[in-house]
Formats: structure tokens, sequence, C-alpha cells
């Protein structure tokens, strides 16, 4: 793989690749021109043409001809290598030898999934009692539930695992595509089963929901090989045509909610399973159209969803509003439950976000009183502060002063007066940050190879506590690593390999604190409390 990005890069020249988005100027040794993100007056994009980098000096970012084509057209590593390789005729095929295996193993867990599928709307078919939660007391007709692959997991715990076992499925390719629990047994008993569809029509893996009552209500597959929770979207697949033709999405919070809305008519729903919006979801959205709108609860973590979505949006250039009324129900499904043509009229009926949360803002305030002033302007003050627009800016800002009664110089005043202290605060950060978070690059390659087990090595029984990165080409890295690890392998066993990993590392992490400590230990005053607490914590450690 980095064969292949070293023979592109050297075909392909940076000015070149980089020139079809942005005009591009000489200025000395390098070139320049304006951002593509941003609104700057002068030009803050460089180019480098000896190394082959780029630099947007508004935006903050940069990297090579591979990042430039992942942000511009909000694509992922894979797709941007693709793009350019075929641009500069490099046959990618010749470089995927250390892939073949992931992709084998992507391939029989497709198959997997897809046998799973069947084998569960198979057993909805046969079962009475769920037949009766799915088309009568969920309302879903038969057509939908043809359309999202709707399905059922028996009860005994091994069903589908006996099922595809049969059809010689390995434990291995199961624990890939996601079917099986830590005891090696069906992943999922007793729920009605929806699948996760790609946008190229794949299932990638289920959303799972208890029949009735129970805890927990959805099970949903953990990321694999195929799925990752933080780049899917729910529904997408079904909407995208609708999307483009009416030219605006919906984003729902339920996943029931797509499926009861696609029913209604309003095709345009999707839903980010069960998870906050990621910076990915919401680009990949923006890639098809800018007119975004968002039907979240009204509740406390339905303002969080839309100020996250706010913050995200920031340079993406998109509308966004939000549909808020929903006639007294909980969410779309029981407003569609009421009445179709409510939720088809709600559509239709949206305010701008920012306006949105504005209004949510003042709901337990009294804006005659001088602390409830302060409270609101705090508030609205940082959410301004995402609008990246000047004009929009300035209108939003003598909203709010009117709203308060004030002049909106008084509001900018604060407003740059929080601004100055938010900087500080993150210079402070920055300045103190390398002393505590430098980590040993044992640690680092061991978290690495961990990382890479967890996600491609389907390892399920060694707990691995450390957090699956969302970033593209960190989730690249990751599959590059693990095939580097283990090319040379003729058996691997990947549970027993973590196992030893995770031990080495909680070594590793529990000598580097020690470490740490002790030079802690030798800055103290050894008749302090604190010279104590850390020489017990020492003596703890050793012990362990
Ligand atoms: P809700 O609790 O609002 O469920 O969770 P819902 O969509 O209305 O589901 P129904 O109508 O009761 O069947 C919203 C979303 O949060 C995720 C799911 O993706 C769900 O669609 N969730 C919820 C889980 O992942 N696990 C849970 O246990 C609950
Ligand atoms: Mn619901």
């Amino acid at each position: 793989m980095n064969d292949a990005k070293e023979e592109i890069k050297s075909r392909l020249s940076i000015e070149d690749v980089v020139g079809r988005y942005v005009e591009l100027k000489r200025a000395g040794r390098n070139l320049k021109g304006r951002s593509p993100w941003g609104v700057d007056k002068t030009p803050s994009f460089m180019v480098s043409p000896e190394k082959g980098i780029w630099h947007d000096f508004s935006a903050n970012k940069g990297g090579d001809i591979f990042t430039f084509i992942m942000e511009i057209e909000g694509i992922g590593f894979k797709d941007a290598m693709e793009k350019l390789a075929t641009e500069a005729g490099v046959d990618l095929s010749k470089y995927r030898g250390g892939d073949a295996n992931v992709t084998k193993r992507k391939v029989r867990a497709k198959e997997a999934l897809d046998l799973a599928t069947r084998f569960y709307q198979a057993c909805l078919a046969r079962d009475k009692k769920v037949c009766e939660y799915v088309f009568y007391k969920r309302n879903l007709n038969r057509n939908t539930v043809k359309e999202f692959k709707i399905g059922y997991s028996p009860a005994s715990g091994k069903a589908l695992y006996d099922a595809l076992k049969k059809r010689g499925f390995s434990d291995q390719e199961l624990k890939d595509a996601g079917l099986l629990n830590q005891y090696g047994k069906d992943m999922f008993r007793d729920r009605m089963m929806i699948p996760f569809i790609d946008t190229t029509g794949n299932i990638i893996g289920f959303t799972a929901r208890i029949v009735g009552q129970g805890e927990p209500k959805y099970l949903n597959t953990q990321d694999t090989i195929l799925f990752n929770k933080s780049r899917f979207i729910f529904g997408l697949h079904n909407a995208k045509e609708a999307i483009r033709r009416s030219g605006y999405v919906v984003i729902v919070e339920g996943n029931m909610d797509v499926i009861s809305s696609h029913q209604a008519g309003v095709k345009e729903a999707v839903a980010t399973s069960g998870t906050a919006m990621t910076e990915q979801q919401l680009k990949a959205l923006a890639n098809l159209t800018s007119d975004i709108r968002l039907a979240y609860d009204g509740d406390a973590a339905g303002i969080k969803a839309t100020e996250r979505a706010i913050m995200i949006a920031g340079d993406l250039g998109i509308d966004l509003t939000v549909i808020s009324d929903y006639h007294g129900a909980k969410d779309p499904d029981e407003l569609i439950q009421k009445d179709p043509a409510l939720w088809q009229q709600a559509v239709e009926e949206r305010v701008p976000a920012v306006d949105w949360l504005l209004n949510k803002y003042e709901e337990n305030l009294n804006l005659r009183l001088a602390p409830d002033k302060k409270k609101y302007s705090d508030v609205a003050l940082k959410l301004l502060g995402y609008i990246k627009d000047e004009v929009e800016r300035a209108t939003y800002e003598e909203k709010v002063a009117k709203k308060l009664g004030i002049e909106v110089e008084i509001l900018r005043e604060k407003g740059k007066r929080l601004d100055d202290k938010l900087k500080e605060a993150n210079e402070h950060k920055f300045l103190k940050k390398p002393k505590t978070t430098v980590i040993p690059n044992h640690i680092q390659k061991l978290e690495d190879s961990l990382l890479a087990l967890k996600l491609f090595g389907g390892v399920t029984k060694t707990k691995i506590p450390l957090e699956v990165p969302e970033d593209e080409t960190r989730i690249s890295e990751l599959e590059l690593i693990f095939t580097a690890n283990h090319e040379n392998v003729k058996e691997p066993n990947y549970e027993r390999e973590a196992a030893d990993l995770m031990a080495r590392y909680n070594a590793e992490v529990r000598t580097a604190r020690i470490k740490e400590l002790n030079e802690k230990l030798a800055s103290l005053d050894d008749s302090s409390d604190e010279y104590l607490r850390v020489l017990q914590e020492i003596t703890d450690l050793q012990k362990s």
C-alpha cells in the first residue's frame, strides 16, 4: 500500500492535483492561493511543490495529495487513493498482495451476514407472535418489511450458529461478521432484526430490537472489519435516491423513525444509529445536499445533538434546520402512527437550527432579570462563535441583543472577551501538555497493534480498553499495521495474540507510570502529604 502511495506521488505533481480546485500563483519556492474552505481575503493556502505538501492556514489543515482529495471531496482514504491511482495510471491491484487476506475475510463476512439476514427473514415468517409485533404493534407493512429486510432471531441461542456452520462457515468468519457473542454463541436472540445496509447494498451488521418491553431495548453490531459505527448512516441506502431528487435530507434519532418515515412517504430520512453525529457522517450527507433537516427530540439530548451539528457544520456551507413540531408526539414514529400526513407536513415546516436553539435557551429563563440575561448571553455567544459567516453572525448578534434589550456593541464586547479567555485557556493547555502526555514509543506501538487486532482481528474474548479511532487515515493505518503484523504468520491466533499483547501493554503502562511517579517524588518535599501519597501509589503499583 505504501509503495502504491509513493508510486502515485511520483507520477502526479501536487500543483496539478490541487490546481484543479484552487487557483495557484507562484510565490518564491512555493505557490499560494485562496483557501477552498475559508472566506479568507488574503491568500492563506500554500503549496510546496518540493515537499509535495499543502497547508491551509485559515482552516488549519494540511497534508499531501491524498489528504487534499479526501478533504475537498469528502471521501475516505481508499476512495482518494483509487481516484488518484486512476489519474496516475497506477494499477492498484499489483500492490494489494498484503490486503488479500483482509479482503477475503470481508467477502466471507458479507456472505455470512447475507445468509443470516435470509435466515432471520424466514424465522419472522414462521413466528406468529413476532409477526403480530412487527405488522400490528409497529404497524409496518409487507413492503416496508421487505425493503428493510426485517427479520427475527430465534430465542434458542445457537440456531443461526448451527445453520451457518452447516454452510461451512468457521467460527472466525462468524466472529468477523459480528454474529457471535463472547461465548461463541449467537449474538442476537429473540429480537426483531434490522440489517445495517451500506450504500452499495451490502449487509454489514444489525440493530436488534427486543420484542415488547425489556433491557437493553436495542442491541447493535459492534465495530467489525465491515462495520464502523461512526461512519455508518442508517437508511442512506434506501434514502439516497429521494435525497437526490428532493434536494434535502431528514436526520431522525431512531432507526424505527427512519423506517416509519419511509413508509409514510418521507424517504429522505436517515439516522445515526445510536451515536452522536460524527463529522464523517455530516460530511457524507453534505456531499449529497446542503439542505439538512434535523428531527431530534426537543429534550436536553436533542439540544446537545443540534449544537454538535452546528459545531461540526462549521465550514461545510450547509443549511441546517430543525423540524420541531411533533404535535405532542415523542418522536417521528409516534407522530406517523397518529397521522402520516402530519409528518409530511412537519418536514416542510422547519426553522434555522440557530434560531431554534436561541429559543430553547430562553425556555427556563426570565429575560427581564439581569442574572438570567447574563446566563442567556453566555450560551448564546458560545453558539454564535461557531457561525463562520460574518453577515449571518452579525444578524444573530442583533437578534440576541434585542432579546436582551441591550446595545449590540456590549454583546460584541462580551463575545470578544469570552473569545480571548478561551484562547488563553487553550494556549495554557497547549503549554502544559507535553509533560503529561508523552507516550513512550513502545507503548504507542503496542496500542496500535492492539487497536488493529480489535478492529481487524475480530477479537472479543480479550477486553481491549482502547477507543477505536474515528479518523479514516488512522483506520487505514491500523489496517496496514494489521496486515504487516501478520504477513508471515501461517496460522494466526488473534485472541491469544491479543491476550499476550494486553499483558505486555499493562506491564509497560505500569512501568511507565512508576517511572513518572519516581520523577515526581524526587521533586517533592519528603515530609509532605503528597510525597506519602505518591510513595504509596508506587508501592501499590509494584505489588500488582
Ligand atoms: P429511543 O429509545 O428513542 O428508541 O432510542 P426508538 O428509536 O424510539 O425505538 P422504539 O420506537 O422504542 O423501538 C433512539 C436510538 O438510540 C439507539 C437506537 O439506535 C435507537 O434507534 N438505542 C436506544 C440503542 O442503541 N440502544 C438502546 O438500548 C436504546
Ligand atoms: Mn420510537
